[in-house]
């Protein structure tokens, strides 16, 4: 276990400013990295075969249980092998992208990385979310309270009894100000915010990069 696992889920390929956010933080990060890319290759929404292949016998697979059951195993395998994670994933109609859910309904299996008798595989793993939105939703703001995204990420990937990871949000904000008239006047906010979150992702990796180097001294490097 020995790399630090990068998911991007927004659209905008190169222009994505959590991806861009998300860069700052593997620039300053000198471990390995491994990348899926869920925009680009997006591994499609959980069927009926994915959910039963769960509990049917590897023997008694069809061909859809173990063509599902193949995908399952090789993305848990990917995150269950990782010591940290970036997960850049913008707000989407207040919440997740549907790539970043699908990839989440593949890899949440009970007694594999969740429900197992003890604490998760992942248990205390540090966890960076990056997340760019359009609008602003800090106290004051008038969406403020409508960001469904990160509580929801804090409990699916934070809660003990689920991945028990040490989530850790970024959110650059106001990304919508360069581009839309009525936001116009926001810009100053939005170029703080955008500065914060790339200060925050540099930060983020050093913290990181100690915080593995305390769960696991023997690493080279550490
Ligand atoms: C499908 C879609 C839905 C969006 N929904 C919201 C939203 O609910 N709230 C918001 O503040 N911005 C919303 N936005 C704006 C994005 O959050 C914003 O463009 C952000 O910068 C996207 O992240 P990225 O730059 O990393 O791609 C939406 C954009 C798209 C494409």
């Amino acid at each position: 276990m020995s790399y630090l696992l990068r998911i991007d889920a927004s659209a905008f390929g190169d222009a994505s400013v959590s991806r861009q956010v998300a860069d700052s933080f593997t620039a300053a990060w000198s471990r390995d990295i491994i990348r899926r890319d869920l925009a680009l290759d997006p591994v499609g929404h959980l069927d009926a075969a994915g959910i039963t292949a769960r509990t049917t016998p590897a023997g008694a697979h069809t061909p859809e249980q173990k063509a599902a059951a193949l995908l399952q195993d090789e993305l848990v395998e990917e995150f269950l092998g990782a010591e940290a994670y970036v997960f850049a994933v913008p707000l989407y109609n207040y919440s997740m992208p549907s790539v970043f859910k699908a990839w989440l309904d593949h890899i949440m299996i009970v007694g594999k990385t969740i429900g197992l008798a003890g604490p998760a595989p992942s248990a205390g793993r540090p966890a960076v979310v990056i997340s760019a939105r359009g609008g602003g939703y800090g106290p004051g703001a008038p969406q403020h309270g409508k960001d469904f995204l990160i509580p929801a990420l804090q409990t699916i990937l934070g809660d003990t009894n689920l991945m028990a990871l040490d989530v850790r949000p970024i959110t650059p904000e106001l990304t919508y100000a360069p581009v839309m008239e009525p936001l116009r006047h926001l810009l100053p906010q939005h170029y703080a915010s955008l500065k914060q979150a790339h200060a925050q992702a540099r930060r983020q990796a050093a913290e990181v990069a100690a915080v593995i180097a305390t769960r696991r001294p023997e690493l080279p490097g550490a």
